[in-house]
């Protein structure tokens, strides 16, 4: 597991560890697509304000992001016993993981940095601090190999020529590599599958618009931007083969979280008898979730939708605003779930759970 397909293309790193500099290297996504600027950011709160503001965002990204932030805080600490470095880790730990609600990956890669933390309970400060940041670097670098995984899987279920519509960005800067949802589409063009994507522009933060479309035309393939009330017509013009999108979480019943307008997409695609695909690592999968509603869905600033786009307000002063982040899509109308282990299909209550 340590060899990347050459498909050709050079990809971007969204989070990468300069640990010499004690400096995580961030790009900044709220600024794509007009300027690629990385980050600099060293101080906790830094790290909390880049995964709050979208600098850093889809959920594997933000997790690997957690993971590396904790360990340098975790590195700063002058706690000589493991009862201190544990309550200085707890500390950041904690506020890290206020940084935003509905990404479970956040949470599972805290998680795992402090499960890795007991673990080396009894050796010593500085062996503790090394063995946290393999921990993080793992998280890393596994992310890589699930995507190709979900690539694979998920082109295995696409045929060439076809059109895909997707929703949000689960792409390479979203993630340590391919990406989730687009991974097929690099993977299946390396091939010569010819995909052409249609990128909803996903309302109000616009990934679709600034992120997927950027990303695809960087890498050459054939992507048509469209806005988000116009999936229904390409739908029934024939253009959409599947749908394929990330997600956030996914609950024990299959339940699926993802980026605000996901849920609608996927009603379309029942609809039209597309096939609707959520392509996921196994870390999105929340089994202590039973189903969609017990899943935290962010609730954001009204500014996103009245004005951060425009150069003049676009809705009424004071005008009242609702701003969910992400819904959840019904279980009923997922085609399937396609994680690094395999393609889940109905009945997801029982079948999730098997693959782990
Ligand atoms: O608010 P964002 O931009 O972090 O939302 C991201 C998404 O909804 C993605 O689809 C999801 O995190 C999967 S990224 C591989």
């Amino acid at each position: 597991m340590d060899k990347y397909y050459d498909l050709g293309i050079t990809f971007i790193e969204s989070v990468k560890l300069d640990d010499c500099n004690n400096t995580l290297i961030i790009l900044d996504q709220t600024l794509l697509p007009n300027e690629k600027i990385f980050l600099e950011v060293k101080k906790l709160e830094d790290i909390w304000e880049a995964i709050h503001s979208l600098r850093v965002r889809g959920a594997p990204a933000i997790g690997i992001t957690a993971a590396f932030g904790i360990y340098l805080w975790t590195k700063a600490s002058s706690a000589t016993s493991f009862e201190n470095l544990f309550v200085d880790f707890k500390k950041g730990k904690d506020y890290l993981a206020s940084a935003r609600p509905t990404a479970v990956n956040l949470f599972w890669a805290l998680d795992r940095m402090e499960n890795r933390l007991n673990a080396e309970k009894h050796k010593e400060i500085a062996q503790i601090k090394v063995n946290l940041k393999d921990e993080a670097e793992k998280i890393h670098f596994e992310d890589a190999h699930v995507c190709e995984a979900i690539g694979n899987n998920t082109l295995s279920l696409l045929q060439p020529g076809w059109g895909i519509l997707t929703h949000c960005n689960a792409g390479t800067i979203a993630t340590a590599r391919l990406g989730t949802a687009l991974a097929p589409i690099y993977i299946g063009n390396a091939r010569g599958y010819d995909f052409k994507v249609f990128a909803d522009e996903t309302r109000p933060l616009l990934q679709g618009a600034r992120l997927t479309a950027w990303e695809l035309k960087e890498a050459s393939v054939d992507v048509t931007l469209i806005c988000d009330n116009m999936a229904s017509i390409v739908m029934k013009q024939g253009k959409i083969q599947a749908v394929l999108v990330g997600c956030d979480r996914i609950a024990a019943n299959g339940d699926v979280a993802n980026k605000i307008g996901t849920s609608g997409v996927a009603i379309l695609a029942k609809y039209y008898n597309i096939p609707f695909y959520v392509c996921a690592p196994l870390s999105t999968i929340d089994l202590k979730c039973k189903n969609g509603d017990e899943i935290d869905i962010e609730l954001r600033s009204g500014e996103e939708i009245t004005s951060k786009w425009y150069s003049k307000p676009m809705a009424p002063e004071g005008v009242k605003t609702y701003n969910p982040c992400f819904d959840v899509t019904d279980n009923k109308i997922i085609t399937a779930i396609i994680t690094e282990k395999g393609i889940v299909y109905p009945p997801y209550e029982e079948n999730l759970s098997k693959i782990f």
